[in-house]
């Protein structure tokens, strides 16, 4: 528990077992599920945490309440990793109301079993009173379920925004940040975006519209760092992020069964270190503890939403992709990732076909094509595959 103000309590939690997030995701800084107490004449809930938290969330509560009652539970997102632990808090305060909007009642009955006549179903902009204080909600459809809504507390400037600005990584005892926060997290932030939210910019813009006019202070989000002393940077970042804005540099992916396309891969990174063009080196094959970073497909989403060139390297595979690059592949286009540069590298041994098919699918998702010509056969040298040529094109000349 830690006091955020007179009223606002954080009592989230840090899970530092968990290895990878929704199944999917490494996790080696750890992850937060954040939830929050306000206490005023009426004692109001935001979220609930992740399985597993019972005991320590429960003792949050109580230091700060003891055994006082609580009156409200705001559901603002039902996704499991904020909403596992509602029917344990329905029971242990059999007074308690949930707040939520209409698309959620049906995943709380869904979910927990719960009854209509436990639920005060709120609309767009509909304010509840805690006496000093009030809750106004928001709808915020698709960042990232469909029932998800953010709640403004307006007497303390402070948004309880859901997932939205949220980041992976654990948090410090002192949940606030501090002038570096943003620069430590800005990484772990980008990667929850493109892994998490990825697909949903066009939601993202339109729920950053409807907040733009709210005088914000305080950002609490369901995980990472409350955001008070950066609000503009992480704000500058979902806006940057959510418009598929991108920076110079390029983000090489590749999959390797034998070392020939690793090698092409690995002299297409020096050739750019050289001509000190900004890239990143990601190896989808093998599992995540056997590559450098252990970030995997996770790691190559993140810098696809940071560089504005992608440069795939794939075997030949049974005459089509080699199946983690494809699966990649499909990962971008499931993200609607628009306007990238493209290159596509790598080996075969007798019919050539993963170049050719990169290159196909990166033309159906509207990308630039820089070249066909990365196909090679058998081993790498730098005669069948010109990386000089190559990281020319890639660095570009905007
Ligand atoms: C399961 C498997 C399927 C393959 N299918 C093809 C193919 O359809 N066409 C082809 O030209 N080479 C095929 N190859 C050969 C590889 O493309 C070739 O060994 C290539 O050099 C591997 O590149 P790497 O060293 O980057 O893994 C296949 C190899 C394996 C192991
Ligand atoms: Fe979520
Ligand atoms: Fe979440």
């Amino acid at each position: 528990m830690y006091k955020i103000s007179e009223r606002i309590h954080y009592i989230g939690v840090n899970d530092e077992q968990k290895t990878l997030f929704e199944g999917l995701w490494p996790l080696p800084h750890g992850v937060s599920y954040n939830s929050y107490l306000i206490k005023d004449e009426k004692t109001a809930l935001i979220d609930t945490v992740e399985h597993g938290f019972e005991d320590e969330f429960i003792s949050n509560i109580t230091s700060c309440i003891n055994d006082g009652n609580i009156d409200y539970l705001v559901v603002n997102h039902m996704e499991p990793d904020h909403s596992s632990l509602i029917s344990m808090i329905l029971e242990r305060y059999p007074d308690l109301k949930i707040i939520a909007n209409a698309k959620t009642l049906p995943m709380l009955k869904g979910y927990h079993g719960v009854s209509e006549d436990r639920v005060k179903i709120v609309q767009e902009g509909e304010s509840v009173s805690l006496g000093s204080c009030s809750l106004q909600f928001f709808m915020a459809p698709m960042v990232h379920w469909p029932e998800t809504m953010v709640t403004w507390l307006p007497e303390e400037n402070t948004l309880f925004s859901g997932d939205a600005f949220g980041t992976f990584g654990k948090i410090a005892q002192d949940p606030t940040d501090k002038a570096g926060t943003f620069d430590e997290f800005e990484n772990e932030m980008r990667r929850y975006y493109s892994n998490i939210v990825g697909k949903y910019g066009n939601p993202v813009q339109s729920a950053l519209k409807k907040l733009s006019s709210l005088e914000i202070k305080r950002i609490c989000s369901t995980h990472g760092p409350i955001w008070a002393e950066n609000i503009d940077k992480v704000v500058s970042l979902y806006d940057r992020l959510s418009r598929y804005e991108t920076e110079k540099g390029v983000c090489i992916v590749y999959g390797s069964m034998y070392g020939n396309t690793a090698t092409a891969a690995k002299e297409l990174a020096k050739a750019l270190e050289n001509m000190g063009v900004p890239y990143a080196l990601h190896d989808l094959a093998g599992n995540d503890s056997s590559r450098e970073d252990g970030l995997g497909i996770s790691g190559a989403l993140m810098d696809v939403f940071k560089y504005d060139t992608i440069a795939v390297g794939s075997p030949t595979y049974n005459n089509g992709i080699f199946p983690p690059i494809e699966t990649f592949m499909k990962a971008l286009s499931a993200r609607l990732i628009k306007n990238r540069r493209f290159f596509a590298f790598g080996s075969y041994t007798w019919a050539g076909a993963s170049v050719r098919l990169l290159n196909g699918m990166a033309s159906e998702f509207g990308f630039e094509i820089l070249s066909d010509g990365g196909s090679f056969p058998q081993a790498f040298s730098k005669e069948k595959f010109n990386i000089e040529e190559a990281a020319v094109l890639l660095a570009g000349n905007k």
